[in-house]
């Protein structure tokens, strides 16, 4: 640096600086005690002018500025990391005696020593190890399997409630070990999203607690809204740390971690069983998930006289909590009709209060699953929450049934056409045969093909595709691309669709004639053929006409696809009209072969280094992509790098390295352009 620019950055180098530490001061009382000391606006605004002036000087920017928490670093991998510390499991119990066994064998084996317990929650989450050295956090590392784990130390930096500096007085060198839990109620709004842009929602809160931190795109985890709870602390031989837990906890709490404040010191088995019951019934008022209580004998140096057994420490144990169960009457079933006509057996229930929420209704499943609980009319049924946000029925409440109570009789007709269902041989499910004329099949199908991961039509929710529907315009896929605008100007009951929405409309259907291939196959709609299997099937056979040619055990050989899939891609494309709708989609301009098939060969002899999110590319699919085209790629910039192929959010360092080596830097656009699409 000469003296110029030293003499130049000094004022920022500190501006920059009390930027960081006023955001990490307002982040803290905000996340840590709930209070905002400044508005969102005023805070919005600092954090905008510490992005600028970092985007401005990226040499002067911290690894642990507060900036970190939106995120935009992209994880290209995650890094396996040998844990320092092991991370063992826990003994853990559902039944109450073996907790009196653990007490009454601790106490015999401290023999007369005195020793407390302390008792709190066991969090539903991810467990994670943080490396502090010198007060900052340099390493976050998932469990794994409890030796090697993944480092996610970017995504953790996004969590609020991980301090990435600490506060007062801290161990030089230690590891703070917690679970990562997402918030119902983040959880809540986060699914409801997805299912809105047409995906697959997460089961439980724990999926996508685990889920979210191996995200690729750091911002995406940052939006996510998930928390730290900690709940232990370890450090090196020659590093001190409090010598009981509880203080321990209290300590971390001082150096800016959330701990939660439900730990209990108890001296006997009677005060440990009253946190459990306590807890047993509080825990659905908490805003975060719990499976139990954890039990930890007290005094630290008590750890080593107690040891270990195989995998698990004998200083602390497990208590789970037994899923919640109710039982309420069924008031009748309900019979859905899905897009491929399968139907799914609902059971409407008088509303009961289980685990924090109402619930009116439960899946039966298909017509094996009813018979196997031997449900009856009229019965109880038994209903379970465990981790699972979506409440199961396990059972029949036997205590309930009335006198003479009959067997649910299965329907055999389509609850909406009222043709006679199928069921096929070795399925569990019955099928509405009808999938021209059955009015919730076709509607299915038109939504599933205008979906956000197929066709991606946005301007066409369900509504339009009824109004459309009933109009007589559209009944096939295929009729959607023969839409003119006079058709559609003035439809619906108030005129709903104007002129701009039909130019929307026909213009968005123009811009699916681009979608992929692959996503056009999964478009179809065929049975069991999801994302993945279409994408399989895409790359396999390369085009539709190699595929509708292909057998069942051509098919079967592809990877992923099972007989039974098999088996479904070649009935549906034996049948005349499926054929007839994907000639009809071909000659309205839809891709029917992959674009990688079109190779040719231009990066012959060239070194690409890929960088950033990819909208057309998936990482993986890029890389195969140059390759392809005949291309290397290379996973770092060195002078016989010919391009730099920059996605979004790329790391300023790629960027640079590039610059400073005059490596050309290609767009996605013009990496597509060169390529000949
Ligand atoms: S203590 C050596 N405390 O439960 C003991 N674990 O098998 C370290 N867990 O994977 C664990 N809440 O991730 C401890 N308050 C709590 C916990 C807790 C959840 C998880 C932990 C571990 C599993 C126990």
């Amino acid at each position: 640096m000469d003296l110029f620019s030293a003499i130049d950055t000094e004022p920022i180098r500190q501006r920059m600086e009390q930027l960081v530490s006023e955001l990490d001061k307002l982040n803290y009382e905000y996340y840590m005690n709930d209070r905002s000391l400044v508005s969102d606006q005023e805070f919005d605004s600092m954090m905008r002018e510490l992005q600028d002036l970092e985007r401005q000087y990226p040499e002067l920017a911290s690894p642990l500025s507060p900036t970190k928490r939106v995120g935009g670093e992209v994880n290209k991998s995650f890094k396996q990391v040998t844990h320092r510390f092991p991370m063992l499991s826990l003994g853990n119990t559902y039944s109450i005696e073996e907790i009196e066994e653990f007490e009454a064998r601790t106490r015999r084996l401290l023999d007369g020593e005195e020793f407390s317990y302390t008792c709190e929650l066991k969090y539903d989450g991810v467990a994670i190890g943080l490396t502090y050295r010198h007060g900052q956090l340099v390493q976050a590392v998932t469990r794994g399997n409890g030796t090697v784990g993944d480092d996610i130390t970017t995504n953790a930096k996004t969590i609020a409630t991980i301090p990435l500096r600490l506060r007062g007085d801290f161990p030089d060198d230690f590891e703070a070990r917690g679970e990562v839990v997402y918030p119902f109620e983040a959880f809540e709004a986060m699914n409801r999203q997805r299912e809105a842009e047409g995906d697959e929602p997460f089961a439980n809160p724990r999926n996508a607690a685990s889920g979210s931190l191996k995200l690729q795109d750091s911002a995406e985890c940052a939006k996510r809204k998930l928390q730290f709870c900690m709940y232990f602390m370890m450090a090196p031989d020659g590093i001190a740390l409090p010598d009981t837990h509880f203080v321990r906890l209290e300590y971390a709490r001082q150096m800016g971690f959330k701990v939660q404040p439900y730990i209990k010191e108890c001296r006997d088995i009677t005060e440990i069983k009253a946190f459990i019951d306590h807890w047993d019934k509080a825990r659905w008022d908490l805003p975060f998930g719990i499976d139990g209580i954890v039990i930890k004998v007290n005094q630290t140096p008590l750890w080593d006289r107690l040891g270990l057994t195989a995998k698990s420490p004998r200083w602390a144990i497990a208590f789970k909590f037994k899923a919640e169960r109710v039982s309420t009457p069924l008031e009748s079933i309900s019979y859905q009709v899905g897009r491929t006509g399968v139907i799914t057996p609902v059971a409407n229930l008088k509303p009961v209060w289980l685990g924090g929420t109402t619930v009116k209704r439960a899946t039966l499943v298909n017509a094996d699953f009813i018979e196997k609980m031997g449900i009856c009319s009229g019965d109880n049924l038994l209903i379970e929450k465990g981790g699972e946000i979506i409440p199961k029925v396990v059972g029949v409440d036997l205590e309930q049934r009335k006198a003479g109570a009959m067997p649910i009789q299965y329907i055999t007709r389509c609850p909406e056409c009222g043709s006679l269902l199928v069921r096929a041989e070795g399925e569990a499910g019955h099928y509405c045969p009808n999938s021209d004329g059955c009015h919730p099949q076709i509607i299915g199908r038109l939504e599933h093909f205008v979906g956000r991961r197929a066709m991606n039509i946005e301007s066409l929710g369900p509504e339009r595709l009824e109004l459309l529907y009933s109009a007589d315009l559209v009944r096939n896929v295929a009729d959607l691309y023969d839409l003119r605008r006079e058709q559609l100007v003035g439809l619906g009951a108030d005129a709903t669709i104007q002129d701009k929405g039909a130019d929307n409309l026909l213009s968005a259907l123009e811009a699916s004639k681009q979608v992929p291939f692959e996503r056009v196959l999964f478009a179809l709609g065929i049975r069991y053929v999801g994302e993945v299997g279409a994408k399989k099937l895409a790359r396999y056979f390369k085009n539709i006409d190699a595929l509708m040619a292909a057998s069942e055990e051509e098919l079967a050989q592809v990877e992923d696809v099972g007989e039974v899939t098999a088996r479904a891609v070649a009935e549906w494309f034996a049948n005349d009209e499926h054929r007839a709708i994907v000639e009809r989609l071909r000659a309205a301009g839809l891709q029917m072969t992959g674009k990688w098939q079109m190779a040719t060969g231009v990066l012959e002899g060239m070194t690409l280094v890929v960088s950033g999110v990819f909208e057309h590319f998936s990482r993986d699919e890029i890389k195969a992509d140059i390759e392809n085209h005949g291309g290397k790629v290379s996973g770092s910039i060195s002078g016989k790098t010919t391009y730099l192929v920059a996605g979004e959010k790329m790391g300023p360092e790629k960027l640079k390295k590039a610059e400073r080596l005059g490596v050309k830097i290609l767009t996605e656009t013009e990496y597509l352009e060169m390529t000949g699409r």
